[in-house]
């Protein structure tokens, strides 16, 4: 049983905890092979659920030597599923359970190019689901899920490609945003119809469900807090759904309320925009999806971000191959692109700030992409 310096109750109700409580108490009470027989009893009880959060918060040191701001990273590719979603999807798994809407027999379906489709593949599976997960038939000139299909398949899910064509005249006249947004829309669409014509289906619905927020809030959150031990200057990081930036955020600034909060935008693929602009509302219209309401809309209407930073492809991919050869962090572009935006929030701060940011995932998981690797979520 590895023992966490820094651990917390996971939403699965972390057995390292609880195992840590009992036995200090029985430690001090000079118990020593008692503890040891309770910690054998909870290691028998664990699933790998249980090892989901209390992930590693490191401090940069090229880096942050460099512009005397110190940058710390949380890091999430150390959950079991490999990414920060792994969190995301167990609190919003667990939560549909306890209201219900998701029975034993059920399955879990949702949108994904990115890391939550493997995360609701890795938990879905542990807990006897079925998993089915829609991603786009046309990929964008953006990026190739297939290391992130393959991933979800190995767990056991359904991945369906999805041709946007097959459900609207002239798509290919769509551009930018609104073409981006239309081909989420789709998506959508199919996990709603699903759950709608059969409700042993539960749509997960990752960019809408608060308790996507709510995992960042009461776990990464609180664990950056202990982990930071006082000061915290500034919080950064990508926007996909919004929930980490937000949920960290709001866990935060309650400690630290004067802190700095600036959300990444890649070049690419501005996710905030989809919302901003309405085109995804108005895609969700067209195809008969009832108004939903996004997690990015309580990020901007809650005026939690100071800031927004677009970081170009070139470059986050450039500070990803730095932060593997200088800090051993061997992780993905949106990692890159997330401590390149706290360099620059940096720049507007004192020297000896403190600023947080998130490496997400590891690299291999777009293996298929090299050398050109995009932002995913
Ligand atoms: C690869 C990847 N996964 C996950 C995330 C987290 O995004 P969110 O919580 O906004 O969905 C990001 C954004 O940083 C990302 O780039």
């Amino acid at each position: 049983m590895p023992f966490r310096p820094n651990g917390r109750p996971t939403p699965a109700g972390s057995v390292d905890n609880v195992a840590i409580h009992y036995t200090e108490t029985l430690i001090y009470a000079g118990t020593v092979d008692l503890a040891r027989k309770v910690i054998l009893k909870m290691t028998e009880k664990a699933t790998i659920l249980d090892y989901i959060g209390n992930t590693p918060l490191l401090k940069l040191r090229q880096v942050s030597d460099a512009i005397g701001v110190d940058i710390f990273v949380k890091c999430e590719f150390t959950n079991p599923g490999g990414s920060i979603k792994d969190r995301m999807a167990l609190c919003m798994i667990e939560e549909a359970e306890k209201r219900g809407d998701l029975k034993p027999g059920g399955t879990i379906v949702d949108q994904s190019t990115g890391n939550t489709g493997p995360a609701l593949a890795f938990v879905g599976n542990v807990k006897g689901y079925k998993v089915r997960i829609f991603l786009p038939a046309q990929l964008s000139s953006a990026y190739d899920s297939a290391d992130r299909v393959r991933i979800a398949r190995f767990y056991g899910a359904d991945v369906i490609p999805i041709d946007l064509n097959e459900h609207m005249e002239n798509a290919d006249r769509l551009q930018g945003v609104e073409r981006a947004a239309t081909f989420v829309a789709i998506r959508m669409k199919q996990a709603h119809d699903l759950q709608r014509g059969d409700p042993s289906n539960w749509w997960a619905n990752q960019l809408c469900n608060v308790d996507n927020t709510r995992a960042h809030r009461d776990f990464t959150g609180r664990e950056i807090l202990d982990q930071m031990d006082g000061r915290i200057d500034g919080w950064v990081a990508s926007v996909g759904t919004g929930g980490t930036l937000l949920g960290v955020a709001q866990a935060l600034k309650e400690k630290h309320p004067e802190m700095k909060v600036a959300g990444v935008v890649p070049t690419d693929d501005p996710r905030i925009e989809w919302v901003r602009s309405r085109a995804v509302h108005n895609a969700l219209e067209m195809f008969g999806v009832p108004k939903l309401r996004f997690l990015i809309e309580d990020l901007l209407e809650g005026k939690v971000m100071d800031d927004e930073i677009t970081i170009e492809n070139a470059d986050a991919k450039q500070m990803a191959d730095r932060l593997c050869r200088e800090e051993g962090l061997y992780c993905g572009m949106s990692s890159g692109a997330n401590v390149c935006a706290a360099i620059q929030m940096a720049k507007t701060m004192k020297k000896g700030s403190k600023i947080v940011t998130v490496i997400v995932d590891r690299r291999d998981r777009y293996f298929a992409e090299y050398p050109n690797e995009h932002y995913v979520v």
